[in-house]
């Protein structure tokens, strides 16, 4: 048994990371007409660690299956950005557990990622969730085949609360043969006093851009048509290693294999560099789209956060790239309510807000995170004022959503086409090269291709259209 332990997770020594190349076998047979129920919560990087997972279990001959009800094994991948990830895993958790108790005793329940990290979570599944089997953390997915194997139907908590270190040679099962996720880095440095991932998933450790080009050019070869890098914090790219390239030669690098469509998250404002926009601006295959969180529009409380820049700097960077890069789609992450935040300090991000016109952005209510800095900090903000101000900021934010979608009525756009949509009449669905949702008449045929699409109508969240000749 090994728990998590927040003081060991905040702790960044100068231990060099351990590339470590695994080299793992498993027999088929072992779990052979076994079935696993998987569920992801949060954001990609836990999308792409069940990619992980999946292959992981399917190793041991276990087949997926979409109901609770048919598996022997479930796994919880679970997110601890904000409290309400953990009301989500709570109510789901109950789930498992009657059908655990009425159905099937010997169901394995295993509860992983990051909330899996957090010591008040792990005690709290210790003392009142005895029927979850395993918990295991961030750091320990490689293991999970022989976690499974070893579990005899007690609890075992597997986490280790490390700076960790980059596994190699890893198996995915992806969801998708169109566009895949490839991590580029795990963890982060940046500390922001709000956040809880640096504690979750350890410090930025970069993975060898050999390593990542081989990856990508693997997938060029079996005709994937786009690829996202990923990274808690992209921009940082290999400054964690000697004589690593930048983000920027790395985009270079990557768009060189020909990939039609290279996308990237996430960015943080302090890393970006003149060099990426060029970059981006010069290869005709990195995506006009940039997703680069504000948080906030008041320099006082960015202060507070540990974002390491100012409103204007923000502002002037926002600014290069929309000069530099000719139609760029621009979208954010803004938390309203970060203890004591002032109507002045509201206003500003609203100012912000009105000046960069976002593409769309993700909005939050500030959670305290147990074991970061801004969650000791007294707050006399009501939450019916931080309700306030999210209904506020929302609707702002939906109104340039909308006009920033009507810019594309009547023009002809090129869409990847994903699949088929959940609008139904035989309509698709895919994304224009600046990220925008277009359900499309007429190309049923073209799933997995990138085609010319007429833009016939604009909402605030997606567009429709149809194949243009
Ligand atoms: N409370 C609310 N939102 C948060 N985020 C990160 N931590 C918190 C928190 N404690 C938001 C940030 C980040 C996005 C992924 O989640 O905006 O960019
Ligand atoms: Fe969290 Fe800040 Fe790191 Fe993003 S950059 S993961 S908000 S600490």
């Amino acid at each position: 048994m090994k728990l998590p332990n927040i003081k060991e997770a905040r702790k960044r020594t100068d231990k060099e990371v351990q590339y470590i190349y695994l080299n793992q076998e498993y027999n088929q047979n072992t779990l052979k007409d076994k079935k696993y129920f998987l569920r992801t919560y949060g954001c990609q990087m836990n999308v792409h660690d069940s990619e992980e997972i999946s292959a992981r279990l399917e190793s041991l001959g276990l087949t997926k299956t979409e109901k609770l009800e048919n598996a022997d094994v479930v796994v919880l991948n679970t997110c601890a950005i904000r409290e309400n990830a953990h009301d989500k895993l709570y109510g789901f958790l109950g789930r498992c557990k009657h059908e655990k108790e009425k159905n099937n005793p010997n169901l394995i329940i295993a509860i992983c990622g990051c909330m899996a990290q957090e010591e008040g979570v792990v005690n709290e599944l210790m003392k009142k969730h005895p029927y979850v089997n395993l918990v295991f953390g961030t750091h320990n997915i490689h293991e999970l085949q022989d976690l499974i194997l070893a579990n005899n139907h007690q609890q075992d908590i597997e986490v280790y609360s490390c700076e960790g270190n980059v596994y190699e040679n890893i198996t995915y099962k992806r969801d998708s043969n169109i566009k895949a996720w490839v991590n580029i880095q795990y963890g982060c440095d940046k500390f922001c006093t709000y956040c809880i991932v640096p504690y979750t998933r350890g410090k930025q450790r970069s993975r060898k851009s050999s390593e990542i080009i081989k990856e990508v050019t693997d997938l060029v070869n079996k005709g994937y048509q786009e690829v996202t890098l990923l990274g808690q914090n992209v921009n940082a790219y290999g400054k964690d290693l000697p004589n690593e390239l930048s983000f920027a030669e790395l985009l270079e690098q990557v768009s060189k294999t020909k990939i039609p469509r290279l996308r990237f998250v996430t960015s943080h404002p302090w890393d970006f560099t003149d060099e990426m926009i060029n970059t981006i601006a010069k290869y005709d295959n990195i995506m006009p789209y940039i997703h680069l969180p504000l948080q906030s529009g008041s320099t006082n409380i960015l202060k507070k956060m540990g974002r390491r820049y100012t409103k204007e700097e923000y502002l002037t960077l926002y600014n290069k790239i929309k000069t530099t890069i000719p139609n760029c789609a621009i979208t954010t992450d803004i938390i309203v309510g970060f203890p004591n935040e002032s109507d002045d300090d509201f206003n500003e991000t609203i100012e912000v807000v009105k000046k960069c016109q976002f593409d769309s952005a993700f909005t939050f209510i500030y959670s305290p995170r147990e074991g970061t800095p801004a969650a000791k900090i007294k707050d006399t903000i009501s939450m019916s004022t931080k309700e306030e101000r999210l209904h506020k900021l929302n609707e702002l934010i939906n109104s340039y959503s909308l006009s920033a979608n009507q810019k594309y009525l009547n023009k002809v756009v090129p869409v990847l086409i994903e699949g088929l949509s959940d609008k139904g009449n035989n309509k698709v669905f895919g994304y224009t090269d600046t990220m925008k949702l277009v359900n499309v008449t007429n190309a049923q045929n073209d799933i997995g291709k990138i085609i010319n699409v007429k833009i016939t109508d604009a909402k605030s969240f997606s567009l429709d259209g149809e194949k243009a000749e």
